[in-house]
């Protein structure tokens, strides 16, 4: 499948309202193709909750190899209302973070302009950090099992799992990272090593050793527990933090609803090698309630398109992007959350266009 275009996009909608947003995020990507002059295509996949229920499988034979020859993936939503909780999310999101070894899932938590965010008397300038989640190991590795499974004696195990090389490159990409952000210059590990004295004893001495190459990066640590009362109080502490993957989905939760909820807070999974297939994503659900209202936030995943672009080395772009997304919700948007924008979902995407 080589094609002379420059950038080619792989579309998953996926469950809900995960097409309605993934559209916006194609028209947005059209925009901003023709202002910049990017050469681009996109292929639509039908992967998700209704292809899984009239076929039984989530992701067809081939389709990991076909989406392979893709440079990026974007992702509207996992999650239906018909399938069981956990078989979609590892199926579909999981399988392809690991499949295509995404090992960085990074998450910025920016207010943008006009933007409410629920801490009183913190501005845009305030609440601007990026967490830097690993993506591949931890409890999310999948190991563990039942035994006398469905007797009293019932016992179960997730074992979580840390690699000296899964946390190294993750440790390591974190702090290039914080040196081309190039703002407070300060990398945050977040973990709880007095008490995951094994597991986070390997993440705390790898951070220590990575460290002595970055002396222009100032190495800092916070347990997860103080980091989720610092980050409600202090947000403005924060400038680039590195977490394992489970601790890095619970934080970002919390960093999104600071940054104006699930509406606005999107995610990249990042494979940074060369040749590397990465995915950009919303951090919202599928939504279920609201689909096929014209009602849902796109902002999230119009955010998740402008990471892609730079990520794809399109940093103008990006950045014109992320523009016009503050001047719309600067400056017309009423709220981000669903149904109260003032505008419908494609009616934002219009805004951003014309913003650009
Ligand atoms: C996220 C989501 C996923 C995760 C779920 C849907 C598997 O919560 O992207 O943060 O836990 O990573
Ligand atoms: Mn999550």
């Amino acid at each position: 499948m080589s094609t002379n275009k420059n950038l080619r996009v792989a579309v998953i909608g996926g469950d809900g309202t995960g097409p309605e947003v993934a559209a916006e995020g194609v028209k947005v990507l059209e925009a901003i193709a023709q202002l910049e002059n990017i050469e681009y295509e996109t292929a639509d996949f039908d992967y998700g909750g209704n292809r899984y229920l009239a076929t039984g499988e989530i992701l067809p034979e081939g389709a990991v190899d076909q989406l392979a020859t893709f440079d990026a993936i974007l992702l509207g939503a996992v999650g239906h209302p018909d399938v069981a909780p956990g078989i979609l999310e590892k199926g579909l999101l999981l399988e392809l973070r690991f499949r295509f070894d995404q090992y960085i899932n990074l998450r910025p938590v920016k207010l943008y302009r006009g933007v409410e965010t629920p801490l009183a008397g913190k501005r845009p300038e305030d609440i601007d950090f990026v967490v830097v989640r690993e993506n591949t190991e931890d409890m999310y590795a999948g190991m563990g099992g039942f035994l006398k499974k469905d007797t009293p004696d019932e016992t179960a195990i997730q074992t979580a799992i840390y690699t000296r090389k899964g946390c190294e490159r993750c440790i390591r990409w974190a702090f290039d990272y914080t040196r081309k952000r190039n703002k407070k210059k300060q990398l945050t590990l977040v973990a709880k090593t007095n008490v995951l004295t094994y597991g986070h004893d390997l993440w705390w001495r790898t951070f220590q050793e990575v460290a002595k190459e970055y002396p222009d990066i100032t190495p800092d640590y916070n347990h997860v527990d103080a980091c989720c009362m610092w980050m409600v109080k202090n947000p403005e502490y924060y400038d680039v933090i590195v977490t394992t993957n489970m601790f890095g989905d619970i934080i970002t939760d919390l960093a999104g609803i600071l940054q104006g909820g699930m509406g606005v807070a999107a995610g990249g999974n990042i494979n940074p090698e060369p040749g590397g297939t990465s995915m950009f994503e919303p951090m919202g659900g599928s939504a279920p309630k609201y689909t096929g209202k014209n009602v849902i936030n796109p902002i999230a995943t119009i955010s998740a398109v402008a990471m892609l672009l730079e990520q794809a080395g399109y940093e103008k772009a990006a950045g014109r992007v992320i523009d016009a997304i503050q001047t719309v919700t600067g400056t017309k948007m009423k709220s981000q959350a669903a149904g109260k924008m003032g505008y419908s979902t494609t009616e934002v995407g219009d805004l951003v266009c014309e913003a650009l």
